[in-house]
C-alpha cells in the first residue's frame, strides 16, 4: 500500500528558528501572507500531524472538523484520552513509520506535517518527507526553537518553486526530493 505524501510546512526566520525567544506564538512575526497560505493548507488537508508541543501552543487556534483528521505525537497518549475524538483528532505514540502505513491502509494519500522541530527530526530521520514548504520571513531572531531539533541525519532536497510572498521579502520556498 502507498504511504501518504508528506509535505511539510513551516515559517521560520533568516536564520532557521520556528519560534523567538521563549514564547510559542508565532502569530506576531509570521506575515499576513504567510498566515494565509498556512491556513489555506490546513483548510484543504484531510490529515495533519503535529507534535504536542505544537499543539498544546495552538490550542485557543484549533478548530476541530469532522472533514480532517488531526494527529499529535505524545509519547503519552493516555494523557489526552480524554480529549480524543476518534476520525477528528488522536493522540499517538507510534513511529512515522507505523503512523503513516497505518494511515495508508485508512486510506489517507496526503499528509500535512506541521511541525514543531521535534516532530520534524522524526520524519526527517525515518527519511519520509516528500516535500517542504518553507516560508522565510526577513527576520533574524537570537533565541528561539529551530525547525529541525537535533537528530542524526542528512537529507538532499531539491528547489521546485520560489514565491516573493510580499515587498518585506517573505519567500515561499518549495522542495520537492
Ligand atoms: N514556525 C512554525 O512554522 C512552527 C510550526 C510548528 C510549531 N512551531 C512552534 O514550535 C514549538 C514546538 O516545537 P518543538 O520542537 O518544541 O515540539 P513539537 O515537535 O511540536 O512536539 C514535541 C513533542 O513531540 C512528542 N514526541 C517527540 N518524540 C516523540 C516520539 N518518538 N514518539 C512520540 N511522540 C514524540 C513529545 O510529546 P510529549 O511531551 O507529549 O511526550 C514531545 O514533547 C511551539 O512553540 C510551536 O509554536 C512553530
Amino acid at each position: 500500500m502507498k504511504r501518504p505524501n508528506i509535505t511539510l510546512v513551516m515559517v521560520s526566520s533568516l536564520n532557521g528558528r520556528i519560534t523567538s525567544g521563549n514564547t510559542n506564538a508565532n502569530q506576531w512575526w509570521a506575515s499576513k501572507e504567510d498566515q494565509r497560505h498556512f491556513y489555506s493548507l490546513l483548510q484543504q488537508a484531510q490529515l495533519i500531524v503535529m507534535g504536542s508541543k505544537t499543539f498544546e501552543a495552538s490550542r485557543k487556534e484549533r478548530i476541530l472538523s469532522p472533514q480532517t483528521l488531526r494527529v499529535i505525537l505524545t509519547r503519552n497518549p493516555k494523557k489526552y484520552q480524554k480529549e480524543t475524538i476518534p476520525g477528528q483528532i488522536e493522540f499517538s505514540d507510534e513511529s512515522p513509520k507505523r503512523l503513516t502505513s497505518r494511515l495508508a491502509k485508512a486510506g489517507y494519500k496526503n499528509m500535512l506535517l506541521v511541525g514543531g522541530g521535534e516532530a520534524n527530526t522524526l520524519f526527517f530521520k525515518a527519511n519520509l518527507v516528500d516535500e517542504l514548504l518553507l516560508t522565510i520571513e526577513p527576520l533574524i531572531f537570537g533565541t528561539g526553537k529551530s525547525l529541525i531539533a537535533d537528530g542524526s541525519f542528512s537529507t538532499r532536497l531539491k528547489l521546485k518553486k520560489v514565491t516573493k510572498l510580499n515587498k518585506q521579502g517573505t519567500l515561499l520556498l518549495h522542495y520537492v526530493r
